[in-house]
């Protein structure tokens, strides 16, 4: 079995978990828990996401968090973009690294971005060559890449053909996202396979609906994969599954990494600062397992 040496970590809380949470903070708290997490030592964070305010109340000015952050040289700090407006506002900010996203499933793509599958390449065809152009890195997010809260199952086919149309298009990198957190390792490993992508340029991200999260990037490691996404404290949720849960903790990845041997940057002294502090602001306890733990 041949694991990775290194596994870049790509910290979504100050996006996908803070997207999730009844309590909408402020810019400058949002700011800190950007720095604290920083300061841990993770290579990718997520800012926020120029979408639509009044369909994410929780991440409006998100242009003025990303121009309060420290920012550390040769960490990347993106901003997820759904449509041309917000690439608009990408430049305006000088965002370097965006994340466009897309779904496997129609029904979910609808009810997230208000459009189709292809209707959403489309519109991101409109500006990923320009944004290539202009040196900016391009991330491609396929969500439900194992089931939907609608369709239920998705084949592994369908989101290969996604993986294929966002390469095609420019995308750097690719998250599988297992956005209901339903999924399996069999399932993972079934995902993987013949997958028509360089291993090197997929990420995998797993909500942790039923606690198999960590189970599941330990088969996606197994398959070649080296970039997985976390949040810090595991915040988060998803609001189209009751019950879904965030995204796997920051924490407990890292416990699992450090276990292994995998060299990933992460300082758990200093990450367990940003999810103390981040849990104070939300008034919310832990789903993290290794947080609970290390935090006594
Ligand atoms: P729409 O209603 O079809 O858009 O929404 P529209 O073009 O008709 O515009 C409606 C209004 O939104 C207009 O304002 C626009 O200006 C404004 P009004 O004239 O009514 O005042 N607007 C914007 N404002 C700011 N930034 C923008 C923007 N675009 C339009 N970029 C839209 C379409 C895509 C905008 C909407 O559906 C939306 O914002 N969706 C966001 C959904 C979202 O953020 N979901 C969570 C992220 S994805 C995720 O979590 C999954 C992931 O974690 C992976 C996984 O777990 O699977 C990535
Ligand atoms: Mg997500």
């Amino acid at each position: 079995m041949i694991l990775p040496k290194h596994v870049k970590i790509v910290e979504v809380g100050p996006r996908d978990g803070l997207q999730a949470e009844s309590i909408t903070l402020s810019v400058e708290t949002r700011i800190q828990l950007i720095n604290l997490l920083s300061d841990s030592g993770l290579r990718a964070l997520e800012v926020g996401s120029f979408v639509s305010p009044q369909w994410i109340p929780q991440l409006a000015e998100t242009d003025k968090v990303y121009q309060g952050i420290q920012k550390k040289t040769g960490v990347d700090y993106s901003v997820l973009v759904p449509n041309i407006k917000g690439y608009g506002i990408a430049l305006e900010n000088e965002v370097h690294s965006i994340a466009v996203f897309t779904a496997a499933s129609e029904t979910f793509c609808q009810k997230n971005i208000n459009s189709s599958i292809e209707q959403s390449l489309q519109t991101f065809a409109s500006f990923i060559p320009d944004a290539k152009a202009k040196g900016l890195r391009v991330r491609g997010y396929i969500s439900c890449a194992i089931a939907c809260p609608f369709e239920g199952p998705i084949a592994p086919v369908k989101v290969h053909e996604i993986v294929s149309k966002l390469l095609d298009l420019g995308c750097d990198e690719i998250s599988l996202g297992d956005t209901i957190g339903v999924g399996t390792p069999l399932q993972v490993q079934e995902l993987l396979k013949n997958i028509p992508a360089p291993l090197g340029k997929l990420a995998v991200h797993f909500h942790d609906t039923y606690g198999m999260g960590i189970a599941n990037i330990y088969a996606a490691l197994e398959g070649g994969i080296s970039i997985v996404d976390s949040a810090v404290s595991g915040l988060g949720g998803c609001p189209y599954a009751p019950g879904a849960s965030g995204n796997v903790a920051t924490e407990d990845v890292v416990y699992l990494l450090d276990g292994l041997g995998i060299e990933n940057d992460v300082d758990v002294q200093n990450l367990l600062k940003a999810a103390a502090f981040i849990d104070k602001q939300l008034k919310r306890e832990t789903t993290s397992k290794a947080s609970r733990a290390l935090r006594t």
